[in-house]
């Protein structure tokens, strides 16, 4: 099934820490076709202000319920205007939109840094029940929201922090070598910052492990027509990170 504009209703806003929220949408056209690695692009306020779209991972989608989820952090002038929404209200929403990660895998490792996490959350969902391992990676332990969500889903979580205010002090790649060292794993599935993306990329390379990373790009239009979003492939041809990603294999993209 292709995208779909749809007027979603608001069924929960919960506040997850101080400039973290998870909505969950009623947007049934949405929640029966979305995959994992997916987003849909939200006009965050009936008037033309501001004027585009915001484009946000799907964390969750639930075909029998009609709803779908994402957690996004209070960054901006469009995420500010998204926080007010209250149940009940009405959101229009296009998606699913973009390249969702490819599932044929036995033994994954999801990577996830920041707000990198909330599609690697629908994603641990859709792997079950095999077993998944997560490293997330963050800055402080306030914001250390996902080891709750993904604990039900997960076999293991190893919890990375800027300041050592939880897990190791240090960043989600500072693990990846040593728990890749037994070579478990068959798929590591990756996204956040790109410092943390090249990081994953040079690792999984060295340990012939098969890697898709999920890009995050300033959005115009979000269905590849402005090439607002474009980044450069191994072959010398530009991608469109909407349509061609978000999800890339590693070696398809210069990071
Ligand atoms: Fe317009 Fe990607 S946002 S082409």
């Amino acid at each position: 099934m292709s995208k779909q504009m749809e007027q979603a209703v608001v069924v929960r806003h919960l506040c997850l820490a101080s400039t973290i929220k998870m909505l969950t949408l009623r947007a049934p056209a949405i929640a029966q076709c979305a995959e994992p690695g997916q987003f849909i692009h939200i006009r965050v306020a009936d008037s033309y202000h501001p004027l585009l779209r915001r484009p946000f991972s799907i964390a969750d989608a639930d075909p029998q319920a009609g709803t779908i989820g994402i957690i996004y952090r209070i960054v901006g002038a469009g995420t500010e205007l998204l926080a007010k929404v209250k149940e009940g209200d009405q959101i229009n929403c296009l998606g699913p939109l973009g390249r969702a990660f490819e599932l044929s895998c036995h033994r994954p490792l999801l990577v996830g840094g920041g707000m990198g996490l909330a599609p690697l959350l629908f994603l641990a969902r859709r792997l079950c029940p095999r077993p998944v391992q997560v490293i997330s990676g963050g800055r402080n332990a306030e914001e250390m929201v996902w080891p709750a969500l993904f604990q039900p889903l997960c076999e293991n979580i190893a919890i990375t922090t800027d300041d050592g205010s939880i897990g190791l002090r240090g960043v989600t790649t500072d693990l990846l070598p040593q728990i890749l060292t037994d070579g478990r794993f068959d798929r590591i599935y990756a996204c956040g910052p790109r410092p943390m993306l090249i990081r994953v990329a040079e690792i999984t390379k060295k340990f012939k492990v098969s890697c898709q990373i999920s890009l995050e790009k300033h959005m115009a239009c979000g269905i590849g027509a402005c090439l607002a979003c474009t980044c450069s492939g191994t072959d010398g041809l530009r991608r469109k990170v909407c349509s061609d990603g978000p999800v890339f294999w590693a070696e398809e993209v210069l990071l």
